[in-house]
């Protein structure tokens, strides 16, 4: 019979519970975001986030096992992130994860939330029938983590839902997040929040409105000293807010943008007539310098290395430019790049339990004295 494991996941702002079999198959994938309650301060808000998830984590788990038709009797262990994340975030889902493994007298299992990331491509894979080649190069990139670590394992590429993953750090951000560089932008430029999606798609249908023979804005690539595969977004996040300063014209319509955000109107169709094609092409060119930074390095890592295969994972991952980059470039190369679908690139619940099925298999069980912890590194 299968192995169902409950997974709890509540390091930032999404509350979710998943129940996944044997580490591959998902039942039930709940997410309850907390996006518009962060919305209005343009970021995540610590004490906002541990109250929302209080709220949410007994219905967000009910829904769980209703929709994998299951009672919290058919579980057979519970995982858990413990880190890294906000402590008093990471604390609601942990004591509840606790308190639930402890009733039933099931085993419970601490998770790596940046482990997560690097099993929702493996769980993905699984869903369509393919399965990534170690060693391998993942780029973790969301709003909290620019992570380059290698991926290894003992075993068959089809055995990797059950087997460890063995993690070397490779590269990581030195200052802001690529997820957090696009968020601060999109404040600055009354874009709305989160700043991801909606750079997205403006970016997106701006081809066609930006002349390509029009004024280019070029970034300049970030300047690293020591570690070629760090990276830094400080920059050009600071260029951009530079560039807006320097053109007091774009005043008018950000005021505009900010009162259309107030209305409501905060999609891509309301606030692209907002945006003049100045605007577009300064976004055009933030995004083209992020997706360089991010696609440059990682592959210069995977050539290092001699990766098998490319893995992408975090809320940045949903990025459509980054991925047609991604799949152009690695191409190239003949390097496989493996992303998970969009839903599982950003925070969810299904990662984290099949995460714990390999260290369920290995009887890597956590102690009641599981704590929270902040800065837990993967590597
Ligand atoms: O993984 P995630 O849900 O949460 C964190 O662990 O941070 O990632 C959220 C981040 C936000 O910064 C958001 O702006 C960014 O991912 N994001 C995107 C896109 N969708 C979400 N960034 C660029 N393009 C997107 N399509
Ligand atoms: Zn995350």
């Amino acid at each position: 019979m299968a192995t169902r494991i409950l997974g709890i996941e509540s390091s930032c702002d999404e509350t979710a519970a998943a129940v996944v079999a044997d580490g591959r198959e998902i039942l039930s994938n709940v997410v309850a975001s907390q996006i518009s309650v962060h919305r209005k301060y343009g970021g995540v808000v610590p004490e906002l986030a541990s109250r929302e998830h209080l709220r949410s984590i007994v219905p967000v788990v009910r829904e769980a096992l209703e929709s994998a038709g299951l009672t919290l009797r058919d579980i057979d262990a519970v995982g858990v992130t413990y880190g890294p994340g906000l402590v008093g975030s990471l604390l609601v889902g942990l004591t509840y994860g606790k308190t639930v493994a402890n009733a039933l007298g099931k085993p419970l299992i601490g998770v790596n939330h940046l482990e997560g990331h690097v099993r929702a491509v493996f769980l993905e894979a699984f869903r369509s029938g393919r399965a990534p080649c170690l060693p391998a190069v993942c780029l973790i990139v969301s709003g909290g983590h620019t992570m380059l670590y290698e991926v290894a394992a003992d075993g068959p590429a089809e055995s990797l839902s059950a087997v460890p993953l063995r993690y070397r750090k490779i590269g990581q951000t030195r200052d802001d997040a690529a997820g957090e560089a696009y968020d601060k932008v999109a404040k600055l430029l009354a874009l709305g929040y989160p700043g991801g999606p909606i750079i997205d798609r403006l970016v997106a249908h701006a081809t066609g409105i930006v002349s390509p023979n029009g004024e280019s804005i070029d970034f300049s690539a970030a300047k690293i000293r020591g570690n070629v595969y760090d990276f830094s977004f400080s920059g050009i996040k600071t260029a951009v807010l530079y560039y807006v300063r320097a053109h007091p014209e774009l005043q008018a319509e950000i005021e505009e943008r900010r009162c259309a955000l107030t209305r409501g109107e905060r999609s891509a169709e309301k606030l692209l007539p907002l945006c003049s094609a100045q605007t577009l092409r300064l976004l055009v060119s933030f995004q083209k310098r992020v997706v360089a930074e991010l696609v440059t390095r990682t592959l210069q890592a995977a050539e290092e290395i001699a990766a098998q295969s490319i893995l992408v994972s975090g809320g940045v991952a949903a990025n459509n430019e980054l991925r047609s980059s991604f799949e152009r470039d690695a191409e190239r190369r003949s390097l496989p790049v493996f992303f998970p679908s969009r839903e599982l690139s950003t925070d969810n619940a299904a990662m984290i339990a099949a995460a714990a099925y390999p260290k369920l298999l290995a009887a890597q069980f956590a102690g009641w004295d599981l704590n929270a912890e902040p800065v837990l590194p993967l590597a």
